[in-house]
């Protein structure tokens, strides 16, 4: 097979757009295709600070890779999760990324900050683990962001990903989910906007892009998602994906340009519900957000400022 654009040998097949790419191609389509995705949703504006939440995993790293590539003020932000080795070793992986490219990378330990890692904080919380991380996670992205003076927080969720939550939605028609689903999330109350740069492209080809830009990540999936539903969401969209290539991106750009807007309608007046967290003043609809009730859950005392306001900035740092 042979490159599109070039004719030189390929080095990677793209059945989507039904073409082959050559490294140096292969690259400038994922850049391309990320700045698509900006200019499309209007992700991030001129001159903005991004700060990119950065696992340790390909996703994440080709995110931050890519968009410092294409010019954006980037720092990067890990969140110790103390699930044993696996956070080590991705926590390993974020560092050495950004010290190769002396990138700031900011780090913030649930233990240390808040008193409690996902795995017993889970239990304590009777929480699924993935749920008390997702919502730990998302916490702790905003809260440094504010903190940091950050506009935009942008996370590596990819197509795949998209297409395997968006799956999960209609399969139960979880309207509330399906009114939020969108790859940018706008700022509201001093809190930044969240964008997914990745959308236009796949898991399959963050891998490819991490391999031919020498970044090294995490293979290892978090021993505690186990058994988590996307994963067999993303099993049956790739076998619908082999028989007819294109099915994941049609699947998930046709709800966004035809779909998602009838959900939305219904979901106005539930932001207009939401109030200060009476501990933390995270929007919420409750008196006390569910991050708080958590951390109250997990630790016996409550979250709010209680903690230190502290940044570890890991190597790689630039002083701020
Ligand atoms: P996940 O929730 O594991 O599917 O990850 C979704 C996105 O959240 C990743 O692409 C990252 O941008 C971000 N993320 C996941 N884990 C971490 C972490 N430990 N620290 C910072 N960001 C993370
Ligand atoms: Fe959050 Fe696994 S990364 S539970
Ligand atoms: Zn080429
Ligand atoms: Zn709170």
């Amino acid at each position: 097979m042979k490159c599109r654009v070039c004719r030189q040998p390929a080095v990677i097949d793209v059945r989507r757009h039904n073409a082959g790419f050559c490294a140096e191609h292969f690259l400038r389509l994922c850049r391309d295709q990320v700045t698509r995705a900006i200019e499309e949703f209007s992700m991030i504006g001129p001159g903005e600070r991004v700060l990119v939440a950065v696992s340790g995993g390909k996703d994440s790293l080709a995110a931050w890779d890519l968009l410092t590539s294409l010019g954006y003020e980037a720092d990067g932000l890990y969140v110790g999760l103390g699930i044993g080795a696996y956070s080590d070793v991705s926590g390993d992986h974020a560092r050495q990324f950004a010290a190769s490219r002396d990138l700031r990378l900011i780090e913030v330990d649930l233990r240390d900050r808040y008193g409690f890692d996902i795995p017993t904080g889970a239990r304590a919380a009777r929480r699924v683990p993935c749920s008390a991380c997702g919502l730990s996670k998302r916490h702790v992205f905003d809260r440094i962001a504010v903190e940091g003076g950050y506009d935009v927080v942008a996370t590596g969720h990819n197509l795949d990903d998209e297409a395997a939550v968006l799956f999960g939605n209609v399969l139960r028609w979880q309207v509330d989910y399906l009114a939020r689903q969108l790859p940018v999330l706008p700022e509201r109350d001093g809190f930044p906007r969240k964008v997914k740069p990745l959308v236009r492209l796949t898991e399959r080809e963050m891998a490819a892009y991490c391999v031919l830009r020498g970044i090294d990540y995490i293979v290892e999936e978090c021993p505690m998602s186990a058994g988590n539903k996307h994963l067999g969401y993303k099993e049956a969209l790739n076998a619908i994906e082999q028989q007819s290539p294109g099915s994941k991106h049609d699947f998930y750009f046709g709800f966004l340009a035809r779909a998602s807007e009838r959900f939305r309608a219904g979901n106005e007046a539930d932001q207009a519900a939401l109030r200060p967290c009476a501990s933390c003043g995270a929007p919420t609809v409750t008196e006390v957000c569910a991050f708080c009730r958590l951390v109250e859950r997990a630790t016996g005392e409550r979250a709010g400022g209680a903690v230190p306001v502290e940044l570890n900035v890991g190597s790689g740092a630039r002083p701020s």
